[in-house]
């Protein structure tokens, strides 16, 4: 397999659920404790190598293209003001050999639809795919543990997690024949099952590093639940004719496009990473 040199962030969805903070604001702007949610999507990619950042957005999106540009009027004032760990962690949000890509998504047509608004950049190579939304703390990189499978399995990889069954609603479900300890063979995709339909208790979530064949299949994608075009279901039609593989990795998820998820992560990462405590009234 070619190197994963690019990954895609698909930014373009309305964020409903977190209304009315998401009127004007991007979802991935909320920050956890002092980091907006896209930068730990992004750092994680950088940690697995990747170069070309490719963001699909929308309307109301334009912070996203702020936070990853040059401030030069804020620079020169903390500068001035010698405030240079400040300056520091502006300046450093993203390495100089990286460079950020933005397109467009007219209309939230679904997850596999902003997916195939990236094909033109992408090309014929393989590339990863990020959802801010979810937000792994993990030791390795999960892109990185990601990347790593698809190199020794040759073939596209999804990231699993085991779920309460109850819970397949929200999720794409995925079945099929275990390769090794982490790897399992994916012969059985679909999304949003009922629990009595689900073919497993094992969850897709927001990580992939998907074969350039996939634009193919998501061109061919009508729209599926909830009237969107699905990402799932592009995998699906794909599984016949390309190797996928869902990796269960090392790490824990928070999902931030949950309000119990956004704040679950707040408190571990803010006691975690700042040493922050609640303070006793
Ligand atoms: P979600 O299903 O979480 O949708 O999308 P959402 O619109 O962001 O949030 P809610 O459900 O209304 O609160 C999963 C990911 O796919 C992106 C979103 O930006 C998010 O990162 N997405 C979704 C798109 O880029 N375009 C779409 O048409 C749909």
């Amino acid at each position: 397999m070619k190197p994963i040199r690019k990954a895609v962030f698909p930014v373009a969805g309305l964020g409903t659920r977190f209304l009315p903070a998401t009127k004007a604001m991007p979802k991935e702007m909320l920050p956890i404790v002092d980091k907006p949610l896209i930068q730990y999507a992004v750092e994680e990619a950088l940690a697995a190598g990747i170069t070309e950042l490719i963001f699909i957005t929308g309307r109301n999106k334009r912070a996203i293209e702020d936070h990853f540009d040059r401030a030069p009027e804020l620079e020169s004032e903390l500068q001035a003001k010698g405030k240079q760990a400040l300056l520091d962690c502006v300046q450093t949000i993203l390495p100089p050999h990286v460079h950020c890509i933005y397109t467009r998504q007219s209309q939230a047509l679904g997850l596999g639809h902003a997916v195939l608004c990236a094909a033109p950049i992408v090309g014929n190579e393989p590339f990863a795919v990020l959802l801010a939304d979810d937000l792994l703390d993990a030791d390795i990189a999960v892109t990185r543990q990601l990347v790593d499978a698809a190199h020794q399995h040759n073939g596209s990889v999804l990231a699993i997690q085991e779920i309460d069954p109850r819970d397949s609603r929200k999720y794409g479900m995925v079945a099929g024949t275990p390769v090794d300890a982490r790897n399992t063979r994916v012969d059985h995709i679909v999304e949003k099952p009922a629990p009595q339909d689900a073919p497993s208790n094992q969850a897709v979530v927001g990580r992939y590093v998907l074969e350039p064949e996939i634009f193919d299949f998501l061109r061919l994608t009508q729209a599926g639940v909830g009237q969107e075009i699905q990402l799932t279901d592009a995998i699906s039609a794909m599984l016949t004719q390309r190797p996928v593989f869902a990796h269960r990795y090392q790490g824990e998820r928070y999902d931030c496009g949950s309000k119990e998820g956004f704040f679950e992560a707040t408190i571990a990462l803010g006691q975690k990473y700042h040493g922050l405590q609640i303070p006793t009234k």
